[in-house]
C-alpha cells in the first residue's frame, strides 16, 4: 500500500464519523438550527454527547443562555436543507420557514424538534470546556422513528463532500 503525505489541516475529514446532526436551540422568542458534525458519544447511560459549537454561531449564544437543545439526526432525503442550515445564521434567517422544516414540541426542553429527522434527542447541558467551545449534552429524552432501517445519515468529509451511510454488516464483536 503506497501512501502520500497528507495536509494536517485536512485530517479531520479522514476521522469525520458524523452523522451530521441538526442542533436546534431556543431562548425566549429566538431560535436557530445549525448543522453540526464535530461530536462524539462519551457515556452510555445516561447518554452524554460532547459537541463543539463555535462561539461564532448564534446557536452557541442560545445554548449558553438556555442550557438546552435538541440533536436531530437527518438523512440524505433532506441533505440540501442540512447544508443550508450550515450556511445561514439564525441571527438573520428563520431557518424553519426559509428551509421548510417542521417544528415539533419537545417534552423536556423548550427548544423545538426538527420533525423531518428520523431521530430527535432532547438534551441538557451538563458540563462545558470553554477552551474548545465544547458542550457536554445529556440526552434526557429520545424520539426515534423505528420504521427507518439503515438510515442514510450524512457524514461530513469537508467542503461539500459527504459520505452516506448504507447497509448494516454483522461482525464478531462483544463491544456493546
Ligand atoms: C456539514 C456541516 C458541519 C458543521 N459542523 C459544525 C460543528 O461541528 N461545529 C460548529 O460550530 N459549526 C459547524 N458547522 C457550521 C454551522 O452549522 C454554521 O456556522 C451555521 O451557519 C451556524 O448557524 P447559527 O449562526 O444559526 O448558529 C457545520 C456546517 C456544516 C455545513
Amino acid at each position: 500500500m503506497s501512501k502520500s503525505d497528507f495536509p494536517l489541516k485536512d485530517v479531520y475529514g479522514l476521522l469525520e464519523t458524523g452523522p451530521v446532526v441538526l442542533i436546534s436551540t431556543a431562548w425566549e422568542k429566538k431560535e436557530s438550527i445549525m448543522a453540526q458534525s464535530w461530536h462524539t458519544m462519551i457515556e452510555f447511560e445516561p447518554p452524554i454527547v460532547a459537541c463543539v459549537i463555535s462561539s461564532l454561531n448564534y446557536s452557541h449564544e442560545l445554548l449558553d443562555k438556555s442550557g438546552e437543545c435538541a440533536i436531530n439526526i437527518p438523512t440524505l432525503e433532506i441533505g440540501e436543507k442540512v447544508a443550508a442550515c450550515g450556511n445561514a445564521s439564525g441571527r438573520e434567517v428563520d431557518k424553519f420557514k426559509a428551509f421548510s422544516l417542521t417544528r415539533g414540541r419537545a417534552e423536556k426542553i423548550s427548544a423545538p424538534l426538527v420533525m423531518e429527522c428520523h431521530a430527535n434527542l432532547e438534551c441538557k447541558v451538563v458540563d462545558r470546556m470553554e477552551k474548545y467551545e465544547l458542550f457536554f449534552l445529556e440526552v434526557v429524552k429520545a424520539h426515534v422513528d423505528i420504521s427507518v432501517h439503515d438510515p442514510k445519515t450524512l457524514h461530513h468529509r469537508g467542503y461539500g463532500a459527504f459520505m452516506v451511510a448504507g447497509e448494516t454488516v454483522r461482525l464478531e464483536s462483544e463491544m456493546r
